[in-house]
């Protein structure tokens, strides 16, 4: 894993960098996730790669356009996860204060390089094929329905809380196979120890985090007495079979599939519906045809919203020199997507929401090895959630349209609340 080329160009003494210290850019205020477009377009016009600073981490690199996030995220022998690959300890971005069991159970694939992330991908790809997800379409309509039945006969609703987060809870809970009567429980469970606001919270959640835990490895070890069907069956079964997978690796992959499934889709999902009542136009467009369009408009409002600003970082391998800026062996890197996905070298006109724009090489998903295991199953929820909720309440509204409040969390865009207004007796009742 040499890097030679780029790095002797940087032999000591280095020449000073273009951008030695961090740029006065903040990237979680809420000024900042309400348009994050203007500071994307100042950092690109100081670098394709910039410092910038961020909580716990410090000042940490940051890629700018969609080229140089493209060609970091597939370089995976220049950007590692583990740090003995970059002359450090540790994972990147793995805080000293955050508790023994919970890097334990972090320690999952998204933070490994390969051979290990190889063998621990392969466990899931399969449950995770497009074939195997579109098979969920039926379940994740029926969830979707239910949850509305919940709106009938009332005038307003918070669609984060109704919604959004529940809909993908309900989606996991059915992947891993849980038992049915447990589900609402388990939603509720895993909505108190997921929902955080920031990383104290995280510290803060512990408690509920922990309960989680302990329901997720009963779950476990009933599956281990009694085989059934479900990601936890496979996986179990995968323990079984000795050298593929160690309970810590099962319990990590599970808390993985947790987090990363749950928040992000349910961004994604508010999301896209404060982008269609802030687009009058587009929204009349889609639901014009919305069996025809809706594919092609999930893949545009993702890339709109972007609701994972930037990839976890990253470990510079060797000294290099990256776009124009040189780095340093054992520094941090992120790729911010949502910078990328916005970038006007790649999109026409990136600040419109177009929802019939093809193509849309977006990187909400990112790439390379690390690509998103769920993308399939975003999407389709997404589908399913906007087109149920719009066939039965096509005129609903945000109920307070000039004020959308924000998430303050580095990385992750999404309203706090959605309170919309349903505007109406729901279609299926007056059908
Ligand atoms: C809108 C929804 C979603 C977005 C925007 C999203 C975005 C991402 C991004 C940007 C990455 C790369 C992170 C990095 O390299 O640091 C990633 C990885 C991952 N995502 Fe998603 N994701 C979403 C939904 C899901 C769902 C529903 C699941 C599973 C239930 C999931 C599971 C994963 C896993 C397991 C990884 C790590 C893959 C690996 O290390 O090989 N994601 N996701």
């Amino acid at each position: 894993m040499t890097h030679a080329s780029t790095s002797q160009a940087f032999a000591d003494p280095r020449p000073a960098r273009r951008l030695a210290h961090p740029l006065s850019f903040d990237i979680t205020t809420a000024a900042f996730k309400a348009d994050p477009l203007p500071t994307y377009a100042a950092m690109r016009a100081a670098g394709r790669v910039v410092p910038v600073k961020v909580p716990f981490l410090g000042s940490v690199w940051a890629t700018t356009s969609h080229a140089a996030a493209l060609a970091m995220v597939k370089d995976n022998g220049l950007f590692v996860q583990e740090g003995e690959h970059a002359g450090k300890s540790g994972v990147a971005g793995f805080q000293w204060w955050m508790p023994k069991s919970l890097r334990a159970l972090a320690n999952n694939m998204l933070q490994k390089d390969e051979p290990d992330h190889r063998r621990l991908r392969k466990l899931v790809d399969a449950a995770f094929a497009r074939r195997d997800v579109l098979a969920m379409r039926a379940s994740i309509e029926t969830i979707a329905e239910r949850l509305l039945d919940g709106f009938e006969g009332r005038d307003s609703v918070d669609l984060a809380a109704e919604y959004s987060r529940r809909l993908p809870l309900a989606v996991i809970a059915d992947l891993l196979g849980l038992p049915d009567r447990e589900r609402d429980e388990f939603a509720e469970m895993a909505r108190r120890a997921l929902s955080l606001t920031n990383s104290f919270s995280l510290v803060l959640a512990m408690g509920s985090f922990s309960k989680m835990i302990g329901y997720v490895k009963g779950q476990v070890e009933a599956a281990r007495r009694d085989p059934r069907p479900g990601l936890i069956g496979e996986l179990v079964r995968a323990e079984h079979e000795g050298d593929k997978l160690d309970e810590n690796e099962l319990m990590s992959m599970i808390v993985l599939l947790l987090i990363a499934g749950f928040e992000t889709t349910t961004h994604l999902i508010s999301d896209a519906v404060v982008a269609l009542e802030q687009h009058p136009d587009q929204k009349a467009w889609l639901l014009a045809d919305p069996a025809a369009r809706m594919e092609r408009a999930v893949e545009e409002l993702a890339r709109h919203a972007s609701p994972v600003q930037l990839t976890k970082p990253r470990y510079v391998a060797s000294d290099t020199e990256f776009f124009g800026q040189p780095l340093r062996r054992g520094e941090l890197i992120v790729a911010q997507v949502a910078a990328a996905n916005c970038d006007p070298a790649e999109f026409d006109h990136p600040e419109r929401l177009q929802l019939d724009r093809f193509p849309n090489p977006h990187l909400v998903f990112s790439s390379g090895i690390h690509f998103c295991l769920g993308q399939q199953l975003a999407r389709v929820e997404t589908q399913v959630a906007l087109t149920a909720l719009y066939a039965r309440y096509p005129d609903l509204a945000l109920a307070t349209p000039d004020r959308v409040e924000w998430i303050e969390r580095l990385g992750i865009r999404g309203p706090k609340t959605l309170p919309l207004r349903l505007n109406g007796a729901s279609r299926r009742l007056a059908a």
